[in-house]
């Protein structure tokens, strides 16, 4: 059986974060009491996904470095606060979410892979989540939520226990249930990757690989409960670092 490992998506240029990511990379901003990049790492060391490979883009490359090193990363008393095995990978140009991850494919070769927004707090653990996957003998597992502005995010359609359509930031959406940034692939995620077109945007986007799986009836999913946000509006960003210093001890860290 092939094992589960993590990509964490970090790159990008976060313009909707103003002059706060003049400086530096949106996933290097302060969330609650660490910075933001650190949640997604967390979440899969949680779940049991201890090979995690890094996508960022190459400008601040060298301070996810400096502050994750190997991804066994400890705080100033000495307190372990993320154990894990780190890898990188440099995006040069942001050309959007799948193809990030098509970058890690020899990372992840042979086995199956969790790939986590970088800028995605969530506030549960998905190891039951990724527990199913691995259970899971084929296919994409995508975690939904019920939301209030459906309209930011890739918008789901289920019918009859199915996922029948996926679309991004519609203007008029069909339901609020939407997809968060985690996403569960099996190995033919890379054979898929090279035949997407890029979006209007010039991008490779992530729901254009999600509706192959959903086209090949081959996307499970389940609706998550606990809180989540996308930090990657200042709106967005202000309200998950409220949520995260009122709610710090479901982010997962002792
Ligand atoms: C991306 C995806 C979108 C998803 C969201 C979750 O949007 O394209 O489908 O719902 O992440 O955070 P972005 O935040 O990159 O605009």
């Amino acid at each position: 059986m092939s094992d589960v490992v993590g990509v964490v998506l970090a790159g990008g240029e976060a313009i909707r974060l103003g002059e706060l990511t003049r400086i530096t990379n949106k996933h290097l901003l302060p969330l609650g009491r660490v910075p933001m990049v650190y949640h997604p790492l967390k979440r899969l060391e949680e779940a049991g996904v201890r090979e995690v490979c890094l996508v960022t883009g190459q400008s601040h490359a060298g301070d996810f470095i400096d502050i994750l090193g190997n991804g066994r990363v400890t705080d100033r008393e000495g307190n372990r606060l993320i154990d894990v095995n780190l890898t990188y990978k440099v995006q040069r140009t942001a050309g959007g979410i799948a193809e990030a991850l098509g970058l890690a494919e020899h990372f992840v070769g042979d086995d199956r892979v969790v790939v986590v927004l970088g800028d995605n707090i969530l506030g549960g653990s998905i190891k039951p989540y990724v527990d199913s996957f691995r259970r899971q003998k084929s296919g994409a597992r995508l975690l939904l939520k019920k939301v209030k502005e459906p309209s930011r995010f890739g918008v789901v359609e289920i019918k009859n226990g199915r996922i029948t359509g996926i679309v991004e930031k519609p203007k008029k959406p069909k339901s609020n249930l939407i997809q968060i940034g985690v996403y569960m692939y099996d190995n033919r995620v890379f054979d898929i990757i090279p035949k997407l077109k890029r979006s209007s945007r010039g991008e490779l986007e992530i729901t254009d690989l999600n509706m192959q799986y959903v086209a090949d009836e081959e996307a499970e999913f389940d609706v998550v409960r606990f809180w989540w946000m996308d930090a990657g509006t200042m709106n967005s960003f202000k309200e998950a670092n409220s949520l995260a210093f009122k709610d710090w001890n479901a982010l997962g860290f002792k």
